[in-house]
């Protein structure tokens, strides 16, 4: 039967439509796979099912050797999988568009409401039962409601980011690298925006794009939500940034080494912090888990991919 390694257990449907088809090799304990045991269960796979914390390099696929036929990232990025290894040895890699795209919006836009709000700053101040009275100037945060919403990359999420920012009756700018009709340069998105909100895929381009450069091009007043890759932004520079009064507050979602914030970040008041949660939903993860699954069956029974990552 086919094997198909599948690095972390997916919700029961998944799996059970999994083994039904192939024979499911996983690690023995359901926890980010190590190196060491990504490489000893890789051999003679015809396909992976990686998560997006498993780095597939050229090393995994010649531990694969010559039958792994797919890499089916269970995310819709793939910054993890070497794509030019992959293409070299004819294998095919697919992730996860779509079936996320509204939950990562959802959870942009909770990020953006708790930074301009200051909503978990004071359930901090609550659960510490720090001494509080209604005041007209206490805790006052952005208002959010007729703001300029900056998007940096117009894809899927950036787009459906958009679409909510009309329920806010927001002014949107949109950046992006491909030329789409009323897109602004970045120098103007970053002096106009209230908020920027960060869309784009982690490449060589993106990475370690918003530095202090770009902090000093944002308004005093504006505040940064990232959901995207977290080394697309420097969080040194933040933090920075956002000590000094450079930026107002951020939201992240996203680190430049996960699960590591960096430390100084942890200090401040004016940054929301969450643990990587854009697409985590119950009904998303199982709709992620089922695209990966068919589109790496698809591909060991020989047939197009559902999902294909299109290369750049
Ligand atoms: C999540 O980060 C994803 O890329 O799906
Ligand atoms: C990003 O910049 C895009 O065009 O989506």
């Amino acid at each position: 039967m086919t094997r198909a390694l599948v690095t972390r257990r997916l919700a029961g449907d998944v799996m059970d439509y999994l083994a039904e088809r192939v024979e499911v090799v996983a690690p023995p304990e359901d926890r980010p796979i190590l190196r060491r045991e990504l490489l000893a269960l890789a051999p003679g796979a015809r396909g992976i099912l990686a998560m997006l914390t498993d780095t597939i390099d050229e090393e995994v696929l010649a531990a694969a050797g010559p039958d792994l036929a797919v890499v089916a990232n269970h995310a819709v990025g793939y910054d993890n999988v070497d794509l030019a290894a992959c293409e070299r040895r004819g294998v095919i890699v697919t992730n996860t568009p779509d079936v996320l795209t509204d939950a990562t919006a959802d959870m942009a836009w909770g990020l953006l409401l708790a930074a301009a709000r200051r909503i978990a700053e004071g359930d901090r101040l609550m659960r510490r039962a720090a001494p509080w009275e209604w005041a007209p100037d206490f805790m006052l945060g952005r208002e959010v409601t007729g703001a300029t919403l900056g998007i940096v990359g117009f894809g899927r999420i950036g787009r459906a980011v958009a679409r909510r920012a009309e329920g806010f009756a927001m002014r949107v700018l949109v950046h992006t690298r491909t030329p789409v009709p009323g897109a602004v340069d970045l120098g103007h998105l970053l002096r106009e925006a209230d908020v920027v909100s960060i869309h784009l895929p982690l490449t060589e381009e993106t990475r370690g794009m918003f530095g202090a450069e770009v902090f000093g091009a944002m308004k005093r007043t504006a505040i940064l939500i990232n959901t995207s890759r977290g080394p697309i932004v420097d969080e040194g520079a933040l933090a920075e940034a956002l000590a000094s009064g450079e930026i107002a507050a951020a939201g992240l979602d996203v680190y430049e080494r996960e699960p590591e914030a960096y430390p100084a970040l942890l200090a401040l008041e004016n940054v929301v912090l969450a643990p990587h949660l854009g697409s985590a939903t119950v009904q998303t993860r199982i709709a992620m888990g089922m695209l990966a699954a068919r589109n790496l069956v698809a591909v060991v029974s020989g047939e197009p991919p559902v999902t294909p990552v299109v290369s750049r």
